[in-house]
């Protein structure tokens, strides 16, 4: 599986820190793709999503992911944005692309992780706290989930109470998961 790998998931799923983890364990490189956006456009998701819309930035992260896939580079780990795989036929080309992991959490567990982390850097949530914080991510859940569903490989995150190492957990059992397949 030399194939580059795209962590896909909701928001708090927790591709960014699993995606850092599992590259360092393969030795891989890692991609932020909202990073990547970033340093392509000269301006950060959050300022794009702001000021040109959630549809703008939609089809600017398209063009980000088929640049980025055009470039000769082996063995990466990929975290998309959140709602990446869930427009037009971004799931698929996904899918041609390399392997698709889905970071599968229960809306109550994301809505807690993303309290944790804070939803003031996060456009799409303005804000949200609490049970319309909750509310929200169960109703975009109800319609992300179809598209992540289709991901290569399913990860479920632990279903007991949440606790610090969930995202070193989930890195080491792909980890595992990888190193057998090879
Ligand atoms: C989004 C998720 C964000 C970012 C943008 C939109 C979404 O990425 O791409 O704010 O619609 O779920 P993360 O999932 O990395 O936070």
């Amino acid at each position: 599986m030399e194939l580059p790998i795209y962590l896909i998931g909701y928001m708090g799923a927790g591709k960014t820190t699993v995606g850092r983890l599992l590259a360092e364990k393969l030795g891989w490189a890692f991609v932020d793709l909202d990073d990547a956006f970033a340093e392509i456009n000269g301006i950060t998701v959050e300022d794009f999503i702001r000021r040109y819309g959630v549809e703008a930035f939609r089809r600017r992260e398209k063009d980000c992911v088929e640049k980025l896939s055009e470039l000769p580079i082996q063995r990466v780990i990929y975290a998309t944005g959140g709602g990446y795989p869930c427009w037009e036929d971004n799931m698929e080309c996904l899918k041609e692309l390399g392997t698709s992991i889905y970071l599968r959490w229960n809306s109550r567990h994301l809505a807690h992780r993303i309290e944790l982390s804070g939803t003031e850097h996060r456009p799409i949530l303005r804000n949200r706290h609490g049970q319309e914080l909750l509310e929200f991510v169960e109703w975009q859940m109800s319609g992300r989930e179809e598209f992540y569903k289709q991901a290569d490989i399913i990860i479920d995150a632990p279903l007991g109470e949440l606790a610090e190492d969930n995202d070193e957990q989930i890195a080491q059992h792909l980890y595992q998961l990888i190193k057998n397949n090879r």
